[in-house]
């Protein structure tokens, strides 16, 4: 988890830390930066050691939603919401705190599912703001996040000098990002592995995309072309990105990397890493454009994702660079060059 002295250095507009004694319930709000448009992200139902890691996850979480919108082209900003999991806690009313929070901040961060967090909690969400996206207009986001992931995954394979068509993927976590992404990859060819602490999500997998599953602690030491991590952030660690026995790394996983140096480790050993910000961005620009705009995205301006991740991965080998470095670089000079939303 992340520690405070990360947290400083995140740079937030705004972070509230609100609480509702009664329902047992804290929260975490945070708007990262609106340079480009009102702050956009979802809200994460988590159980953190303590407020300080939940803190530091919400400001990573919403700076990654800021570079997020400067990569993927969508006049937004990075927000983020952190409900604390705890015994006891009265959810229904920890997502009304969330809400009012939201209401409060005025329309400037516009909030939305994330992990943890289902349609039911954000009703609850919806009967204390109007600055939220129910999914209801906006269509299957994790959907549009699997179509991205897999746009990004075919430009990889590219630059390995294969295709899809018997490439194998090793994919952890078999969510609502992680089966569709699965079912895409059977359907183009692929050879999936997979991993999921849940077994009836497993045995979906195996069912629907042939997927050989493997134990969640395995999943990190199974040989494969590409590894798709799409469960929780921080899943490699410089000591894992050492040993990684993939060509490539694509997939939704926010934060994937828990330290700088991991990135830099798989970049020195030869290991192309679509940067998580820029693969998982399909969500986010179905949702954000359809609530800014009232625009439907077709599967063109997903698919334009993996353009990105091609041009990306092409510069970084040029230059020397690990991708994520250069993604980070690319962004904050587009939310520099950027003139202030009045
Ligand atoms: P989800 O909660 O539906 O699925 C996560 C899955 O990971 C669950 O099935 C869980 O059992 C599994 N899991 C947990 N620990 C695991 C472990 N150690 N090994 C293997 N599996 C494990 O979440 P969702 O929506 O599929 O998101 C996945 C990731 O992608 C998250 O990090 C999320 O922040 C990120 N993401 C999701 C987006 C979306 O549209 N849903 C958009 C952008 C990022």
């Amino acid at each position: 988890m992340t520690s405070f002295a990360t947290v400083a250095a995140a740079d937030c507009e705004q972070v509230l830390i609100v609480r509702d004694r009664a329902a047992g319930a804290v929260a975490v709000v945070a708007v990262h930066d609106t340079t480009l448009g009102p702050a956009h992200g979802g809200i994460r139902r988590h159980r953190y050691p303590d407020l300080g890691a939940a803190v530091g996850d919400a400001l990573l979480l919403a700076q990654a939603m800021t570079w997020k919108c400067a990569l993927a082209d969508v006049p937004a900003g990075g927000g983020k919401a952190v409900l604390l999991d705890a015994d006891g806690l009265d959810r229904a009313a920890g997502y009304r705190l969330v809400g009012r929070t939201v209401e409060r901040l005025g329309g400037v961060f516009l909030t939305g599912p994330d992990v943890g967090t289902t349609a039911a909690d954000l009703a609850e969400v919806a009967g204390t703001t109007r600055h939220v996206a129910t999914g209801d207009g906006a269509g299957d986001l994790a959907g549009a996040t699997a179509a991205g992931v897999f746009a990004a995954m075919e430009a990889l394979a590219t630059r390995l000098g294969r295709g899809l068509p018997g490439l194998h993927v090793v994919v952890q976590g078999l969510g609502a990002v992680g089966l569709p992404l699965c079912e895409r990859l059977h359907a183009a060819g692929a050879r999936v592995t997979a991993a999921d602490p849940d077994p009836v999500r497993a045995a979906r997998a195996a069912d629907r995309c042939g997927a050989r599953i493997v134990p969640p602690e395995q999943v990190l030491a199974v040989p494969c072309d590409v590894f798709a991590p799409c469960a929780l952030g921080g899943v490699l660690t410089t000591a894992v990105a050492a040993a990684l026995p993939a060509r490539g790394v694509c997939g939704a996983a926010n934060n994937v990397f828990a330290e700088p140096a991991a990135a830099v480790r798989l970049h020195a050993r030869g290991v192309l890493a679509v940067p998580d910000f820029v693969a998982n961005a399909g969500a986010l620009i179905q949702g954000a454009l359809w609530h800014l705009r009232g625009e439907r995205v077709g599967p063109e301006r997903l698919a334009r994702i993996g353009v990105t991740a091609g041009e990306l991965l092409d510069r970084a080998a040029r230059e020397d660079v690990p991708p994520s470095e250069l993604a980070l670089r690319l962004a904050r000079a587009r939310v520099a060059r950027a003139p202030a939303v009045p």
